[in-house]
């Protein structure tokens, strides 16, 4: 049945009638999503299309860019700078914040963004997507950098593009979490998944195993314990599923539940993780608790961290209520001690045995 759906301009106008601020929100976010139909369309050429394979250049966190990384940010920049809502973004592509031009005016929003997340994958012709996060600017002044350091508890609005077999668009404007799938003949987006919500118990984990060396010890304890199944004291057998794509992963945690880390780790010292808070972590974070799930640092709300630097990073957990919290307390676990079995000081490192031998 094709007539009769709810499409996104649709859905926005009914949740206008909730919000009466929320106009120019809307056009905004009618905007993104024109932004993702070209990207949807440019990324399902695969290899027919022009613009594959890798370039010299580097983006500001020092990862080698992918031709359709540059071109995807140049057509979120162009749909969304002229319609006089914004005044500023932000993008995972470019070093500084983008001024909006000076022919076009400014508006109320700022809009955070990463144009193509998990575009290592591309030439695997795996899921990629696109991530943004929309925030206020209360001043008619342009936005200096520190206008764009706003805890995600902030955002008006999140929502990610995943580029699969199908293309989906999954929004929140602060009530619930809600998918589209792009119908590629009338061009529409439909609404397919209302009201998604995330069950607070899951079987199923995601993280880059490569890097256990360098995790923390409450995440080795955790995965742990999934990994020992049945006969540990999960008492259960635990499935793990890593794609290297977050848009990917957050979308199965959205459809079915499950438990995604990229946690902090040693492995480069001056990353406290690998996601940027702006526009990887933040929209993310609203969407899943949104959706009734919980994310974190491990520490603590990802929502409530003070940025600092627009592209900073964070360590992120997030997904299933129950899981999550878990993690949590393994953390403060960890930090009280309280996860460290009582070892008597006549068997500790420098115990008085220990002193007389050597
Ligand atoms: O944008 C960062 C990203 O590509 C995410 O989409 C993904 O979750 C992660 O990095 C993959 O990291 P790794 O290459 O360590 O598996
Ligand atoms: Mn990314």
């Amino acid at each position: 049945m094709l007539y009769g759906r709810t499409t996104l301009s649709k859905f926005l106008i009914q949740q206008q009638r909730a919000d009466k601020s929320a106009g120019d929100l809307s056009a905004l976010l009618i905007d993104v999503a024109a932004a993702i139909k070209g990207i949807s369309a440019m990324v399902s050429k695969g290899a027919l299309g022009e613009h594959q394979g890798t370039l010299e250049t580097q983006n500001v966190q020092g990862e080698t860019q992918k031709k359709l990384d540059v071109v995807t940010n140049d057509i979120m920049l162009r749909q969304c700078e002229w319609g006089g809502l914004l005044a500023g973004m932000v993008s995972e592509e470019l070093d500084q914040p983008f001024v909006i031009p000076g022919g076009y005016s400014r508006g109320p929003y700022l809009l955070c963004f990463d144009p193509l997340d998990g575009s290592s994958n591309i030439d695997v012709n795996v899921a990629v997507g696109t991530i943004f996060s929309v925030l206020k600017h209360a001043e008619r002044k342009p936005p200096q950098t520190a206008a764009y350091l706003q805890p995600g508890d902030r955002q008006v609005a999140a929502g990610y593009a995943i580029y699969g077999p199908a293309t989906m668009l999954v929004i929140s404007v602060g009530r619930g979490t809600h998918g589209f799938t792009l119908d590629r003949e009338t061009g529409n987006f439909v609404l397919t998944h209302p009201d998604l919500t995330i069950p607070a118990d899951t079987g199923e984990f995601a993280i880059n195993v490569s890097n256990e060396r360098f995790w923390e010890p409450p995440i080795t304890r955790y995965v742990g314990e999934c990994k020992a199944g049945r006969s540990g004291i999960r008492e259960r057998d635990f499935n793990m599923r890593w794609i290297a794509s977050m848009v990917a992963e957050v979308h199965r945690i959205l459809m079915r539940g499950g438990v995604f880390m990229y946690p902090r780790d040693t492995k480069d010292p001056s990353k406290p993780g690998r996601l940027r808070l702006l526009y990887e972590a933040n929209p993310m974070a609203m969407l899943i608790e949104q959706a009734g799930g919980c994310a974190s640092t491990g520490r603590g709300r990802i929502c409530e961290v003070a940025p600092t630097d627009i592209h900073q990073r964070t360590p992120v957990v997030l997904g299933s209520r129950n899981e999550v919290e878990r993690i949590e307390r393994y953390h403060r676990e960890y930090e009280s001690g309280a996860d460290r079995p009582f070892v008597s000081p006549l068997f500790n490192e420098r115990s008085l045995y220990r002193s007389e031998v050597t």
